[in-house]
Order: C-alpha cells, then sequence, then structure tokens
C-alpha cells in the first residue's frame, strides 16, 4: 500500500480541461479532453487512461538545496493557478544503468536542474512523482501549477532545461497543458 499514491486519469471527465497534448519523445498517449489527478491507484473503469505514481523521497538533492526548495517552493492549489502541465517522462536505460553519484553529477553539477528549476519558484508550482518502481509506461509524472501570467515563464523553464545533459537521458516525453475548469 502506498501512503502517498496519485494516480493522473485521462478521459472526458475531471477538473482539468486538456488544451495541448505534445508527444516530444518517443510513443505518443491516446488523446482525453480532460483530466483528473486523485489519490490512490485503484482503477478507474472507462477513462482512457490512467498513469499511476507514488510520491517518494528525494533522490540527489543537498541539505543546503534543500533548504532554499523549502524557502521558495509554492504549495498546489492556489486559486490564481489555473494553468497546469502534466509532463510524464520515462529516462533511458543508459540512465538507469549510471551509479547513484554518477546521475548527480549529470542531473545538477552539469545540468543545473535545481539551480534553474529554483529561479522559477515561486511562481511555478510543482510536484514530482515516481512510477519507475511500478511498472508503469513512465518513469516520473512531473505536475506544475502556474497563473496564466506565467505561462510564458513556464514555457522558458521547459526549453532550458530540455537543452541540458541530462535531457539526453529522457526517451519518452509528452508535454500535456491544462486548465482549470471553474466551478
Ligand atoms: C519549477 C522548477 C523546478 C524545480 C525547482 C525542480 C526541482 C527538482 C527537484 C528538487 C527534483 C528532485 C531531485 C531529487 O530526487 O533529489 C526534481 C526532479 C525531477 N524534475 Fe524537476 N524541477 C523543476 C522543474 C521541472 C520541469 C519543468 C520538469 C519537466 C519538464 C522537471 C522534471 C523533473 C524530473 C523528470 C525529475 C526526476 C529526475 C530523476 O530522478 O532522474 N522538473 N526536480
Amino acid at each position: 500500500m502506498f501512503t502517498a499514491a496519485v494516480s493522473f486519469v485521462g478521459g472526458s471527465e475531471g477538473d482539468w480541461q486538456v488544451t495541448s497534448t505534445a508527444c516530444l519523445r518517443g510513443d505518443p498517449i491516446a488523446s482525453a479532453t480532460r483530466l483528473s489527478r486523485v489519490a490512490g491507484l485503484d482503477d478507474h473503469p472507462g477513462t482512457v487512461w490512467q498513469l499511476r505514481s507514488f510520491t517518494s523521497n528525494l533522490r540527489y538533492t543537498t541539505s543546503a538545496e534543500k533548504t532554499m526548495l523549502d524557502a521558495k517552493s509554492a504549495p498546489l492549489g492556489r486559486p490564481d493557478s489555473v494553468c497546469g502541465a502534466l509532463i510524464p517522462i520515462r529516462k533511458s536505460a543508459s540512465w538507469w544503468t549510471l551509479a547513484q553519484d554518477e546521475r548527480r553529477q549529470i542531473y545538477e553539477e552539469r545540468s543545473r536542474h535545481t539551480s534553474i528549476g529554483l529561479n522559477y519558484l515561486p511562481q511555478i508550482a510543482r510536484k514530482l512523482h515516481h512510477c519507475r518502481d511500478l511498472g508503469e509506461p513512465f518513469d516520473f509524472l512531473t505536475w506544475f501549477e502556474f497563473a496564466p501570467a506565467h505561462v510564458a515563464l513556464f514555457d522558458e523553464l521547459v526549453g532550458r532545461l530540455r537543452e541540458t545533459e541530462e535531457w539526453d537521458y529522457v526517451d519518452r516525453e509528452i508535454d500535456m497543458r491544462v486548465q482549470l475548469i471553474p466551478r
């Protein structure tokens, strides 16, 4: 039982309207018009797809970096954060054969993932979900929320990360943009 289990469900129901789905690398995903982010791993029959995941401990972050992240990070669910992005990512076999210290070297020492990301807090709220150990089609489900005024800022962030050495190891990536449906 995963205490922090989260499923992303694509279909014709859900709080978020899917506004675009871009397949950047690897196989595409079936198109859905709505998205929901729900607790648990239970089946959601009658939907187009379901991606299962869980939140987990940090792997590569130092205590100094964690202090900076904690100080600048914003929570999900801010009232003005009506724009979202679900970016499912799979990394290649060559990434997973590396040792932990080699992965940290690429992730932060050479690609500056956390250093770059820190510049975009607190405007962009984020949550990382892991799914490799569940045998899912992706290794990570990355989820972001931001205000309409920060769409360009988010595009700049993903553009910078995609130019890094870390992204040489990404072999499947979908960039799905969503908008919260007013109640
Ligand atoms: C908003 C700014 C961002 C910050 C502050 C940030 C920070 C982080 C941190 C702290 C981790 C966890 C490292 C660890 O396990 O110790 C992480 C992992 C990750 N982030 Fe980001 N990130 C940001 C944006 C993004 C974006 C836009 C994407 C996707 C396009 C992304 C994709 C990932 C992935 C796939 C991982 C897992 C890496 C791995 O374990 O191999 N991040 N990020």
